[in-house]
């Protein structure tokens, strides 16, 4: 629509809308000036498995060694290789819904099969470890966490995760911990699946990445880190697919994760008064009702008032007759939802959520 010259306000992308900082860009650039241009270990460059390591270390509460850190093209890239080595047909792997549609697929890629606990707007959009339990059977062979979730923006307690990793222990199953949000946190206290203690850490691949912390998005650098078996046969796997990650995008990715902590926290400062504005304007509008994500930087819109909760027909709705471009929850299994990503200027909120409001406003 915009290419046709309309104006349209997204909300749709799930990429921060901020420059990649400067020192980022200026060790990538410096290293093709280099020629650092050729191939590199499968799995990465030693100093970047170092640098993943001791971010680990320093932010997650995790000690990893850098020899069982595999560095991927994305952390989509990450999840996709853990259940290529992880998962096969027969196996049935544990998904939290609503959830990042790309975990189901991705399951189905590797011949197994998603089995879906939903996760209700009355818990925060935390699942209920009943629900979890009886979900389990002998064919499970994972859980796919994700804390803060894209796209509640929901964060699990300590002890939640502590007793899912009791229940991955207990039935022998894997935890696929994808923490790509982890430092886009507001408020609530980001947990590490594997810093929970060895046995925590004995079942879980930890996968993250510089994509959303570090407005890297175009880069493709991801990581997991996973019990040295699994490392093992992931880099294995990658050599057979794509080989290592970009050459020049290790060298900044470097450069990311030793980055110092206020340069990510101006970008989470903003993060924050954007979510406060789009919660507070969301909450304004008749018929629709949003409780503030605690991290990740989508806002999960209760919209089931409006077309008999068909949030498909919502969302063409508003792109059509508003301009204004969201996500249906159904997407990620939540129907009556539609997803905001606030990654985008306090402006555009403003103006975006101004619009959704007439159009809603014509519609009743
Ligand atoms: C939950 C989640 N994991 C992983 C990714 C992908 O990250 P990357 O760009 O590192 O592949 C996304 C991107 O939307 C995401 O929402």
């Amino acid at each position: 629509m915009r290419e046709q010259g309309k104006d349209v306000i997204s909300f749709a992308a799930g990429e921060p809308d901020f420059r990649t900082p400067e020192p980022i860009c200026e060790a990538a650039i410096q290293a093709i000036r280099d020629g650092f241009t050729r191939y590199t270990p499968s799995a990465g460059i030693a100093p970047l498995r170092e640098a993943i390591a001791a971010k680990l270390e320093r932010e997650n509460a995790l000690t990893v060694s850098p020899a069982d850190v595999v560095v991927s093209c994305g952390a989509k890239h990450s999840v996709y290789n853990t259940l290529q080595v992880l998962a096969e047909a027969g196996d049935e792997v544990i998904l939290i819904a609503p959830y990042w549609m790309t975990y189901a697929d991705q399951i189905r890629l590797a011949g197994a099969t998603p089995v879906v606990v939903r996760a209700n707007a009355s818990s925060g959009f935390t699942p209920d470890i009943g629900d979890l339990k009886a979900a389990v059977s002998p064919k499970t062979k994972a859980i796919i966490v994700n804390s803060p979730s894209n796209p509640t923006g929901a964060m699990y307690s300590r002890e939640l995760l502590s007793e899912i990793v009791d229940l991955a222990h207990h039935h022998g199953f894997w935890v696929i911990s994808d923490e790509i949000y982890d430092r886009l946190t507001y408020g609530s206290e980001h947990i590490s699946v594997a810093s929970l203690g060895e046995q925590a850490k004995s079942h879980t691949v930890t996968i993250g990445g510089c994509s959303k912390s570090y407005a890297m998005t175009g880069w493709r650098i991801g990581f997991a880190a996973a019990p040295s078996p699994v490392a093992r046969a992931m880099s294995n796997f990658q050599d057979q697919v794509t080989s290592n990650p970009t050459s020049f995008a290790q060298k900044g990715a470097v450069i990311a994760f030793g980055l110092a902590a206020d340069v990510i926290g101006a970008m989470r400062t903003e993060f924050q008064a954007r979510r406060d504005l789009i919660v507070r304007l969301i909450n304004e509008v008749p018929g629709l009702s949003l409780k503030a994500p605690s991290g990740a930087f989508y806002a999960f819109v209760d919209a089931s008032a409006y077309m008999g909760g068909d949030d498909a027909r919502l969302a063409e709705h508003l792109l059509e007759s508003a301009g204004v471009a969201t996500i249906p929850g159904s997407v990620f299994e939540g129907p009556g939802y539609l997803r905001m990503s606030y990654a985008t200027s306090r402006e555009q909120i403003q103006a975006g959520v101004a619009r959704i409001a007439e159009a809603l406003d014509r519609l009743r």
